[in-house]
């Protein structure tokens, strides 16, 4: 019989709920704040986890340790084969379903997702601009991006959550234009602040653009009201007075969020990860191709989550980046 799941719980108390699945550290796209132009040295397909192997580890995650939200990333997930198979698949199993993609390919699959069972995407946007957007990506694609967006939103991927990293001398003269647009269009924008998680090791503090500056950009056009962080969610949030319009700003570098982190993550070669900026992993893909039992998995789980640091070092000189980048974590 089914018995109730116990708490994935850390040494603080943190109770983890919420499940990143990577489906592919490959991209079509090569944004300069992620990954170098000629890409990275992609897991070869017998590494990635397969379907199956996914499944079960979430069936795991869901039945045994309440996992109740499962938001699936890469790279780019809409490379996954058969995305739409594997997203019926693990809806089945009970929890929230959402996706984090750069939004090429979702124009082609938004209703095939949203018959499956995914509720909400978040896609990833860093300027209005089709040059830019080239220059920024690598990739002359802005117009599947919009077409995408505009896909999700009609087959009701909703509330459509846009993306953007500000980086200084590259698209920080476009914060309120990205919002307006948002607010325009009936998207949700948010402001991530560049972390120092690419591939190059190139992150530069000075160039990273804080929440501060990036509320201080919206309020010369909006006049925004606080409504706070809710919940476990990284995001802190302003209304657009006046509007229905929620813009939120992403402070992981200035306002580390790690109090109230419920995440855990799990990439594509299946390896769990307690935290984004983690220098540890559980090798998850060994067990379950050891011929290991839920049990098993259940306890290396557990472990991992018991293992967790209490907040990432970013603004520490203790800091020690990830060896992985984050395409290869998944975000
Ligand atoms: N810092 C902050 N955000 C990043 N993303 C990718 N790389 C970085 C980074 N180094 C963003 C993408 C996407 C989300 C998953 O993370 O733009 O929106
Ligand atoms: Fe691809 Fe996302 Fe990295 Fe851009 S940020 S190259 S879309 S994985």
């Amino acid at each position: 019989m089914n018995t109730a799941p116990r708490p994935l719980l850390d040494r603080f108390g943190r109770v983890h709920t919420d499940l990143r699945v990577s489906l592919t550290d490959r991209c079509n796209l090569r944004c300069t704040y992620c990954m170098p132009a000629e890409g990275l040295d992609w897991l070869p397909r017998a590494q990635a986890l397969g379907d199956d192997e996914v499944v079960r580890l979430v069936r795991i995650a869901v039945g045994r340790l309440g996992i109740a939200s499962v938001r699936l990333t890469g790279g780019e997930p809409l490379l996954r084969r058969g995305l739409p198979e594997l997203v019926g698949r693990i809806a089945a199993l009970g929890p929230e379903v959402s996706l984090t993609t750069n939004g090429i390919g979702l124009a082609r699959t938004a209703v095939a997702l949203r018959a499956a069972g995914l509720e909400r995407v978040n896609v990833s946007l860093d300027t209005l601009r089709p040059e830019r957007f080239a220059r920024i990506t690598r990739r002359d694609r802005i117009a599947d991006v919009f077409a995408g967006l505009a896909a999700a939103r009609a087959a009701g991927l909703g509330p459509v959550k846009v993306n953007a990293v500000p980086v200084r001398g590259v698209n920080e003269d476009e914060i309120s234009e990205l919002a307006a647009f948002a607010v325009e269009h009936g998207y949700r924008m948010r402001f991530i602040e560049s972390m120092p998680l690419d591939a190059q090791g190139a992150w530069d503090r000075s160039a990273m653009v804080t929440a501060a500056e990036v509320l201080e950009r919206l309020g010369e056009r909006f006049d925004l009201l606080p409504v706070g962080r809710r919940g476990n969610a990284p995001a802190e949030e302003w209304r657009v007075a006046g509007t229905d319009a929620v813009i939120g700003v992403i402070a992981s570098v200035t306002r580390p969020f790690c109090g109230g982190c419920d995440r855990v993550r799990l990439t594509a070669d299946g390896q769990l990860r307690n935290c984004l900026f983690a220098t540890a992993e559980s090798d998850l893909r060994a067990l379950l191709r050891g011929g290991a039992d839920d049990d098993r998995i259940e306890a290396a789980w557990r472990a991992s989550v018991a293992g967790k640091g209490p907040g990432h070092a970013v603004n520490s000189d203790d800091f020690v980046r990830p060896d992985r980048p984050m395409s290869a974590i998944g975000g």
